[in-house]
């Protein structure tokens, strides 16, 4: 097949633009095509589980922190906890977020304090635009599994699509692989291991 010059041009210039976007640094994504594993914890479970979930799903993981850290001590914590709730206090968060404009679908995990997510995530969802993603929640918790979080998330982002939730018993994350390959099979997410 014989060429004009203004084709072999044309040719050149994409042939060129498509190389030199395979050299480049750090991968291209197109806008909303990537998965943000994006949670809170307080004593640890809940990070344990994001852990769990990023090496399955990949993406990228940011743990959200508050400006002014809770506590150690418990039972002031559960005090401080319900008063944020009573007050619908809206705590400053700490962390700044990657463009969310770069994740389709955010796995979302918190403790469940006082039945539902602690405030600090009502900050978060009230504070950035969630429409068009799908939000995965999970959580860990010493009994009452999601509670009111998943109605809480749903009325927060009307506009996003919200999955069904995991949930796990605090001090057992350690054991629930299983369960977590499962869960994540049952809404048809692609693993990477
Ligand atoms: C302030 C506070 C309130 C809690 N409220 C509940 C609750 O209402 N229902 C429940 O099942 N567990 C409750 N828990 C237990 C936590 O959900 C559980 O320990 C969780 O695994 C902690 O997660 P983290 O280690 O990621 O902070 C509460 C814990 C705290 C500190």
């Amino acid at each position: 097949m014989l060429l004009s010059r203004r084709q072999v041009l044309k040719y050149t210039v994409c042939g060129g633009a498509l190389c030199a976007l395979s050299y480049l640094p750090f991968p291209v994504h197109a806008a909303g095509s990537k998965t943000l594993v994006l949670f809170f914890s307080h004593s640890g479970n809940t990070r344990k589980l994001a852990s769990m979930i990023h090496d399955r799903v990949g993406g990228d993981m940011v743990e959200l922190k508050t400006v002014n850290a809770y506590t150690q001590d418990y039972d002031t914590l559960t005090k401080l906890a319900k008063k944020e709730q009573q007050t619908n206090a809206r705590p400053a968060l700490a962390t700044e977020l990657p463009n969310l404009g770069e994740y389709g679908t955010v796995f979302l995990g918190y403790p469940n304090w006082w039945g539902t997510m602690p405030m600090a995530l009502f900050t978060l969802l009230d504070n950035y635009d969630f429409s068009g993603k799908t939000i995965i929640p999970f959580c860990t918790h010493g009994g009452s599994r999601l509670g009111r979080s998943v109605d809480d998330i749903k009325k927060l982002c009307p506009r996003a699509k919200v999955l069904k939730g995991f949930s796990a018993f605090g001090n057992r994350v350690d054991g629930v692989g299983n369960d977590v390959d499962a869960w994540l099979h049952g809404l048809g997410i692609a693993t990477v291991k």
